[in-house]
């Protein structure tokens, strides 16, 4: 029952967003797309081990992020949240089911699948640790197949938006753990991605950075781009979520 209320909670179209926002409160001056942006978890099911040590990890869930929309995903230690966001980045595929953006899927549509998703992983891995912050931004929007101009103003904003233009030049090996979370949180953004997942984004962030996080969330929301937050329940977040839930024995739930 909580799962088709979460569902059709989330069933509203893409022309419904562009008609009267998808939250009723945020409006992007963009123009209205002219594809079907939402982000959607098809009765996705997930688990792992084999034999008897086999365990269910997500059962059927279903889940829609529409265009401006932001939703918090809580949950003890275990309960999925990663596994959910690895499949929503196309970086795990589903026992069964299937996510999808808009018409896009991420295997058989690969480049503009990811071209559109932006993830920021759990913990501290994902930078090369002799490549300076600029390069990485560098390295993050040609994968994207940003044009020359686009990027060198991706770039620029990423670094100030992040508090990072002072260590520009400097290589990741040397940041600090929080400049490290905000450089990885930088190339989440810096392709203007449509949809951002964010696994723990606290993590070693100072106050500062967690106000840089929160204005980069309310850019994306402003341009009608969606971010998916998960963490454990109960921290405090610089974001005004439109659905907080709550996964549960493979299950999302009203938190
Ligand atoms: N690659 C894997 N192989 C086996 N078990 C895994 C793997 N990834 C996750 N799990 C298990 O799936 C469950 C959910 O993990 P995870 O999605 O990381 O939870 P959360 O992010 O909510 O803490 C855990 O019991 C974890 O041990
Ligand atoms: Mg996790």
């Amino acid at each position: 029952m909580h799962r088709a209320a979460v569902r059709a909670e989330g069933a509203a179209s893409v022309q419904a967003a562009c008609d009267e926002g998808a939250t009723g409160r945020r409006r992007g001056s963009r123009s209205c797309p002219e594809q079907d942006q939402t982000l959607r978890f098809h009765e996705v099911s997930r688990s792992f081990g084999r034999g008897s040590r086999r365990r269910a990890v997500l059962c059927g869930l279903s889940l829609e992020l529409p265009p401006g929309s932001a939703v918090y995903i809580g949950g003890s230690n275990g309960a999925g949240k990663t596994t959910l966001l690895r499949i929503a980045a196309g970086m795990l595929a589903p026992d069964e089911g299937e996510v999808t953006l808009g018409p896009l899927h991420p295997r058989r549509d690969w480049l503009r699948f990811h071209q559109r998703i932006g993830f920021a992983s759990a913990g501290d891995r994902g930078l090369y640790a002799r490549l300076s912050v600029r390069a990485h931004l560098d390295f993050w929007t040609a994968i994207a197949l940003m044009s020359a101009r686009e990027r060198a103003r991706a770039i620029r904003a990423a670094l100030i938006g992040f508090g990072l233009a002072h260590l520009a030049d400097r290589r990741a090996d040397r940041l600090s753990q929080g400049q490290r979370q905000r450089l990885r949180l930088a190339l989440a953004f810096v392709h203007k991605p449509q949809v951002v997942l964010l696994d723990e984004p606290r993590n070693s962030l100072d106050e500062d950075g967690l106000a840089m996080l929160g204005a980069a969330v309310g850019e994306l929301l402003s341009r009608s781009g969606a971010v998916l937050w998960c963490a454990p329940l109960g921290e405090r977040q610089p974001v005004d979520f439109d659905r907080t839930l709550r996964l549960e024995d493979g299950r999302l739930w009203p938190a």
